[in-house]
Formats: structure tokens, sequence, C-alpha cells
């Protein structure tokens, strides 16, 4: 089984994940510096040089050789389910959580979060807090339809988030989605 953490920018994907997997025995591990890891340039880079697709492309192929693997917690990036195949792949391979905040609540940790300049480049030519309204709207109703469990960060320690996933994961069997959902991207 294969836990994936999803959820836009700044949500805590990638702190929470190590937690998770440490509880379980298991390996973390965050797509994007995999990515960073096997390009041997930063996000940025790849989004500067060689355009979002490629970056898209790399995701894709990256999450892809995870998900054949076993008794991972995985940070994917915050626009990976906008590959249908990916989603899939998740979904087939264990319980999907959505890590949620508000708006503003994003907002705040983005702008405050000093690692931003380089490794999340813009994703539109809006101005930054208006991309990030934009996108987040867009992508609302994926992360709600391919997430099994949503999680919200709002005022929450991230040991007790953790906590939370880990009682979700102990009870899950992929027959307790009670309906199939379809993602539109
Ligand atoms: C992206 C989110 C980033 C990274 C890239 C694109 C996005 O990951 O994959 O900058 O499209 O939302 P984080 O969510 O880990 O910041």
């Amino acid at each position: 089984m294969i836990v994936s953490l999803i959820g836009y920018r700044g949500c805590g994907k990638s702190s929470l994940a190590p937690l998770i997997a440490d509880r379980l025995n298991w390996r973390a591990v965050d797509s994007d510096r995999l990515i960073e890891e096997q390009s041997g340039c930063t996000i940025s880079d790849i989004f500067n040089v060689h355009g979002e697709a490629e970056f898209r492309k790399r995701e894709a192929e990256i999450l892809e050789q995870l998900y054949a693997e076993d008794q991972i917690v995985i940070a994917t990036g915050g626009g990976a389910i906008l590959n249908s195949q990916t989603c899939e792949l998740m979904r087939q391979s264990g319980p999907v959580f959505w890590l949620s905040a508000p708006t503003e609540e994003l907002v705040r940790r983005l702008t405050q979060d000093s690692s931003t300049t380089n490794t999340r480049p813009a994703l539109t030519d809006l101005k930054f807090e208006e991309e990030i309204r934009t996108v987040l709207k867009r992508r609302i109703p994926v992360y709600q339809a391919v997430s099994d469990f949503e999680v919200s960060t709002m005022n929450r320690e991230i040991t007790d988030l953790a906590e939370e996933i880990l009682q979700q994961i102990q009870g899950w069997t992929p027959q307790m989605r009670t309906a199939v959902k379809e993602h539109t991207s």
C-alpha cells in the first residue's frame, strides 16, 4: 500500500509525510525533491528552462515509478492531480489524503515561506495572491474528487494531523470507498 498526500502548495504535505512514514516504519518521499535530485536542478529551473509541460511530464514519470513500489508515504506536488493517470495510480495504491486550508491561510503561509521563490515558480501571469485564489478555485474540486479523506490543517498541530491520518490508515480498505469518484482536470 502507498499513502498519498495531496493539496495546494503550503498545505503541509512535505512536513507530514516523514512523521507518518516513521510511525509506519515506511519510507517518506517528496516527489518534488526527487524530481530535483534526478534533474540536478531546482523546480524553478525546470519551469524556467523547459517550461511547465516538461515539469509535469517528469512529475508524472517519477510518480509512476513510485507507485510501482510499496510502503511509502508520498508528498505529491500541488499539481500532481492534474494528470488523470497519476490520480488513477494514487487511488489504486491506497488512501489519498487531501490536506486542506482556507485560501487566506495558504496565502499567509506561502508569503511567509522563504523557500517559495526557489521551489514554487509562478503557475500563471497573475499576481502572487491572485494566482493562489484562481488556481485553488480550479483545483479544489479535483482535490475533493481524488481524495478519500479531507484533513483540515487549520490551527492544528502537525503531530495531531499525523495521528488523525494514521488512524484512518489503520482502518482503511479500498472497499470503504462508497462511490467511484471521477475527476475532471
Ligand atoms: C506545484 C506545486 C509544487 C511543485 C511545482 C508545481 C503546483 O509543489 O510541484 O512548483 O502546480 O501547485 P508543492 O505543492 O510541494 O509546493
